[in-house]
């Protein structure tokens, strides 16, 4: 049988500066109130300059690898989801391999925005089955502070910084047979690129580039596709709703995670909510949130998790996995 990807171990790394919604209404139009009703959002944390999308995936990473007794050695393969790189290259990934201390093996960014997490997980879950590594970094890192655009109170009140990793480890002959990554499932539509996008890159003469969203639409298609990706990946396996035990949703608006649950019949307290205290960190926001619940006890060993995501793309997916 080939080997099955076991989630090992899980990190996460928040920069130190909180900035509360009021803390931004005294420089932006805007106010508590709207961005919590709209959004859920009550404070998000930006980076300092020393906190780069490398440094705080350094610091997820080698979160993940403690969580799982893992070490530097055990590393194939390190992939690393973000729009936010701190260069064009080398990539951010390989920045990290040498923070680690990682000296074999291989790493790349991987681009897909806000589903980046789930893109990387089901890129690392096909190299782990096809025995093509035995362990693989799975990291989302994002300094979307700096690039949004503070003259549109539409979406800089969105957004926040931060990592998240897993470590995915190869199956051996003694691992329970249920547990792992059971599917990831992935799709991209490119026809939907102009709702959301960063309008410049490297690339590109004299612009940096900032996020343009269009809200409502994104809204829209969220609330259909990542429902559709769920029930993918669900009956892909035979299961049904009542199976689930956790879902770790991106973490984007809290309207859209409540949304989500009751679908999926979940009860709150079964859907791990980060987006009130971290906005949205993009690739990070998962594998953030899984984090924070494996650390505090609530999702355990044997437990069966939805993870999805929806972003700019438009890229969205799903995977479900047995701790
Ligand atoms: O991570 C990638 C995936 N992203 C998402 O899933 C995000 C999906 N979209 C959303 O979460 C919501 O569409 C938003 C939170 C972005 C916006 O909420 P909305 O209910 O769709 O609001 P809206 O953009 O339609 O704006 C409603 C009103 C407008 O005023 P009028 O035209 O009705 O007078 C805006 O000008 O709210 C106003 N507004 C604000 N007011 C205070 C927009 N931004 C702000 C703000 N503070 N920051």
């Amino acid at each position: 049988m080939p080997p099955r990807s076991i989630l090992a171990g899980c990190g996460g790394y928040l920069p130190e500066r909180i900035v509360t919604n009021d803390e931004l209404s005294r420089t932006i139009d805007t106010s508590d109130e709207w961005i919590r009703e709209r959004t859920g959002i009550r404070q998000r944390h930006f980076a300092a300059a020393h906190e780069t999308t490398a440094f705080m995936g350094t610091a997820a990473a080698a979160a993940a690898l403690a969580d799982a007794g893992a070490h530097a050695a055990d590393v194939d393969a390190i992939i690393l989801a973000t729009s936010t790189p701190d260069q064009a290259f080398p990539a951010s990934a390989l920045r990290v391999q040498a923070a680690l201390g990682v000296t074999r093996g291989f790493g790349f960014d991987l681009s897909a925005a806000c589903a980046g997490f789930i893109y990387a997980l089901s890129v690392a879950d096909g190299m782990i089955r096809a025995g093509q590594v035995r362990g693989v970094l799975v990291i989302g890192s994002e300094v979307y502070s700096r690039i949004l655009n503070w003259q549109d109170r539409g979406t800089c009140v969105l957004f926040g910084d931060g990592a998240g990793a897993v470590f995915l480890r190869a199956s051996t002959g003694v691992d329970d047979d249920r547990r792992g990554v059971l599917s990831t499932h992935i799709h991209a539509q490119g026809t939907l690129g102009d709702i959301l996008y960063v309008d410049g890159a490297v690339g590109q003469p004299d612009k940096p580039g900032h996020l343009v969203m269009h809200g409502r639409e994104v809204f829209r298609h969220a609330v259909t596709r990542l429902a559709e990706a769920v029930d993918e990946a669900l009956a892909a396996n035979g299961l049904g709703h009542a199976d689930i035990d956790w879902l770790v949703p991106h973490q984007a608006n809290s309207r859209i995670i409540n949304a989500m649950g009751k679908k999926l019949g979940l009860p709150p307290e079964r859907v791990v909510v980060t987006v009130d205290r971290h906005a949205n960190t993009s690739a990070a926001s998962v594998p953030l949130a899984l984090a924070e619940a494996r650390a505090d006890g609530r999702i355990k060993s044997g437990d069966l998790v939805v993870l999805e995501a929806l972003g700019g793309g438009l890229t969205w997916g799903s995977a479900l996995v047995r701790l």
